[in-house]
């Protein structure tokens, strides 16, 4: 199971909705109280559709603005095996001041939190498509943060 929490355009976390938008749609809004949840097809595939969340700022340095992004949880058969990382847009200007992004050592596994832009997800007039792989083991495997 994924939990996908995320800012509204705003860059707060109050609930949003997705007024106009919706009936236009096949497919059902997961995001529309700041938050959802889904369960992967049997081959890890996802899919979601939701606002791209606007940037915040913080207090970690002066004039600290998070990039836009999205949380993702990952739940295995139980609640303890939770895994936590975050997807970013790319070209996302705030990338390169961001510490949370950047204390990752490993450029490539950086890039692997950046979401690739898809044509094939995306839809005519209504939304951009992103792709975003999550890979939980191996050389390649995305970065996830380190649980307490
Ligand atoms: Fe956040």
């Amino acid at each position: 199971m994924t939990t996908i929490p995320q800012t509204s355009v705003r860059g707060d976390w109050k609930d949003f909705v997705i007024p106009a938008a919706a009936p236009y749609y096949k497919e059902p809004l997961v995001l529309v109280e700041g938050s959802g949840s889904m369960v992967t097809d049997a081959e890890g595939r996802y899919r979601f559709i939701t606002i791209r969340p606007g940037e915040y700022p913080w207090r970690n340095h002066y004039n600290a603005w998070r990039p836009a992004h999205i949380h993702f949880s990952l739940f295995g058969q139980a609640f303890l095996t939770r895994m936590v990382t975050q997807m970013y847009f790319p070209g996302d200007a705030l990338l390169p001041y961001d510490p949370m992004f950047n204390c990752i050592a490993n450029e490539g596994a950086r890039q692997r939190l950046v979401a690739a832009f898809d044509w094939e997800n995306t839809i005519p007039e209504q939304a951009l498509g992103y792709r975003f792989d999550i890979v939980l083991r191996g050389r390649e495997e995305t970065p996830m943060e380190k649980m307490p």
